[in-house]
């Protein structure tokens, strides 16, 4: 069924589906006001002219190079036919049943003729279609439900149809919905947050859900008086009397970068266009850790152009946030395990804002092609940090990233096709495409490129990418073309002797990779050398050490290390006790490693305080390896899986081979 789904989608590509695209794209309508979306959007906000943002091309959906990229393996949606350009949402929060209800009135623009529009679902529970001025029903078919993508929802339209309303409601266990209780939350109140990221937004709005297709949106969320909800968009700072809060959104944006966040939740200013979101109690501590927000802005502009968002705040959630930070646009969600006391885990900050160019900006067309997302973010984000807090620490941080890409790269074996990056992802959930392949292969090309051509060219380089793509999307081999078109075919033989192909097709690692050396920890490893050589850690050198000299000393210690070795270790630098959760993961790995009992206990605390996936997958991987493991790994996991979100949840599970 996917497969002829995809193939029709393919013909109409053949067909010449794009010239239509060109020739709308450029000229946005004015909307007509239907009634039902009129309400959703009380007080005018329902302009018309919402969709239409000065400077860029309309703002629909599809800019026409998506359309003539590659199909997107993840959705069933066909805009090349029909696509979404603005999207009105009008929900009601429900904390007892677990559920959002409501409609999502979706504006349209249509090639000639065409009589369906498909969007994806996941167990929603699709009520009434209706279209225009909400009196018309549509007849609507949900296709059969396919494993990670759900339920395409095709509705017949008149051609020419402008607007059509879904009335639904989510599933209480929606995948990118998780649902604290107020112990869960640390909080007076429960807590609801999204994570749409890859495609999961499908189970909490009926969308196209194609990072090919963008839509400006507006939203009406009601909630119970005492909370603050909070969207990807123009944001409130304070609680409303009556609990019903808009929501603008005037960029056009991916699905995936739709978001909603309500609770107890309290702000304060870092300047006059950032600011932090967080719990009360947590509010003081994370706007301290978060203070130099407002200079990465200022360094991230001054290298890649403006920032086009407006403000840029960051949402700090409770521990249980599955992820270490989302790059949801004007509203970065993140994990408080980033409040170190001391700043030194701030580069999240650096990496999430960074996507307001790569990602947010110029997006992957679709997951395949991750890494046009995440490798470059991961380039910025080391700059930014460079021009913060000098090149010794950006270096500490490629160097501890080339590591992880390393250890990957043996993990998952150099010729494996997930090692390519540009992945192919069809069949599979997009998620299993997130590795440090993406991330760090992805940034360390860009690194190789840019020591080639040298750094002032290579940041003209992006600077124009990002004008020249703003608000699209980008495929690789739109990239590679650009890339070699303004940049590498100025110099005969580049893109060969880089070996491009290689990089972006081929798995492993091309040899023309450079090398990152940090001199800070040369040091650290003179240390790891002592200790392994039998000096007692109080010996050692470890003055002025920051983190990330901790990280790389813990990540190299030699394998395997006796308990009362750990045990002097634990003694002299009381890692079980530290407050950097960081720090405290690798020290727990090491410990199930070398099984060093002493530290269970903050093992066990973590597993179930701490809801971050790239923590906990490690951690009970560690543990599932012997019988004895395992079993303290479910009694462990029992009662903690409550508190972890779905995502954690099925990353877990899989390790544990866990049913319900
Ligand atoms: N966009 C990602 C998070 C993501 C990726 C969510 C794929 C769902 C699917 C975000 O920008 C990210 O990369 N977060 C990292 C932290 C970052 C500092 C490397 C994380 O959450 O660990
Ligand atoms: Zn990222």
């Amino acid at each position: 069924m996917r497969a002829l789904e995809l193939s029709t989608f393919a013909l109409t590509l053949l067909a010449g589906g794009m010239p239509w695209l060109f020739a709308c794209a450029s000229a946005p309508r004015p909307a007509a006001a239907p009634s039902g979306a009129a309400a959703a959007a009380p007080g005018g906000a329902r302009s018309g002219g919402a969709a239409v943002v000065p400077g860029h091309s309309g703002g629909a959906a599809g800019d026409a190079s998506a359309a003539a990229a590659e199909a997107d393996p993840h959705s069933f949606a066909r805009p090349s036919e029909v696509a979404v350009e603005h999207l009105v949402l009008d929900l009601s929060v429900d904390f007892a049943a677990r559920r959002l209800s409501g409609r999502a009135s979706l504006r349209l623009r249509s090639k000639a003729g065409a009589d369906t529009l498909v969007l994806d679902t996941r167990d929603l529970d699709i009520q009434r279609v209706t279209l225009e001025d909400g009196k018309t029903e549509a007849p609507f078919t949900l296709g059969d439900s396919v494993p990670h993508l759900g339920r395409s929802l095709a509705i017949r339209i008149p051609p020419g149809t402008t607007w059509v309303h879904v009335d639904y409601a989510t599933a209480p266990d929606a995948a990118a919905l998780q649902w604290l209780t107020p112990v869960q939350a640390g909080s007076a109140l429960p807590l609801l947050f999204t994570q749409s990221e890859a495609i999961l937004a499908r189970t909490w709005v009926p969308c196209q859900d194609t990072p090919a297709v963008r839509q400006t949106y507006e939203a009406t969320v009601r909630v119970p008086p005492g909370f603050l909800a909070l969207m990807s968009a123009e944001n409130p700072t304070t609680k409303t009397a009556d609990g019903i809060y808009h929501f603008r959104m005037p960029q056009p944006v991916p699905s995936y970068l739709l978001a909603l966040a309500v609770g107890d939740l309290a702000w304060k200013q870092l300047s006059n266009r950032s600011g932090v979101y967080a719990l009360p109690e947590t509010l003081e501590r994370a706007a301290w850790e978060l203070a130099d927000t407002p200079r990465m802005m200022a360094a991230a502009e001054k290298l890649y152009g403006p920032y086009r968002w407006g403000r840029y705040d960051l949402l700090v959630l409770p521990p249980s946030y599955p992820y270490g930070g989302m790059e949801n646009p004007r509203l970065t969600f993140a994990t408080p395990t980033i409040l170190a006391g001391d700043r030194s885990l701030v580069s999240l900050v650096a990496h999430e804002l960074a996507h307001s160019w790569s990602g947010n900006l110029v997006t992957n067309a679709n997951w395949n092609d991750f890494w046009l997302n995440e490798g470059f973010t991961v380039y910025i984000e080391r700059r930014i940090m460079a021009a913060l807090y000098g090149k010794d620490y950006a270096d500490m941080l490629a160097v501890l990233g080339r590591q992880d890409l390393e250890d990957t790269l043996r993990e998952k074996g150099t010729d494996s096709p997930d090692t390519r990056l540009h992945l192919d992802l069809a069949g599979r959930d997009p998620d299993d495409g997130v590795s440090d392949v993406a991330y760090e292969k992805g940034a360390l090309l860009l690194a190789t490129v840019e020591a080639a051509v040298g750094r002032e060219r290579f940041d003209r380089f992006l600077r124009g990418y990002f004008d020249t793509f703003a608000f699209q999307s980008m495929d690789c081999r739109r990239f590679v073309a650009y890339l070699k078109a303004h940049l590498l075919d100025t110099h005969p033989g580049l893109a060969e002797s880089l070996r491009l192909d290689d990089w972006i097709y081929a798995p492993g690692l091309p040899p023309t990779a450079i090398t990152v050396r940090s001199a800070a920890f040369a040091r650290v490893d003179q240390a790891v050398a002592a200790f392994a050589a039998g000096a007692p850690p109080a010996q050692l050198d470890t003055k002025g050490w920051t983190t990330h000299h901790w990280l790389r000393f813990l990540r190299n210690l030699p394998r395997p290390l006796a308990p009362a070795r750990m045990a002097e270790l634990d003694a002299a630098f009381h890692f079980t006790d530290t407050g950097n959760d960081e720090i405290l993961d690798a020290w727990l790995l090491l410990a199930l490693r070398n099984a060093y009992e002493p530290a269970g206990a903050a093992l066990e605390r973590f597993l179930i305080a701490v809801g971050r996936r790239k923590y906990l997958q490690p951690l009970y991987t560690e543990l599932a390896k012997t019988p004895a493991g395992a079993e303290t790994a479910l009694r462990i996991y029992a009662r903690a899986r409550p508190g972890y979100h779905p995502i954690t949840r099925a990353a877990v599970d899989k390790i544990l081979d866990w049913r319900e």
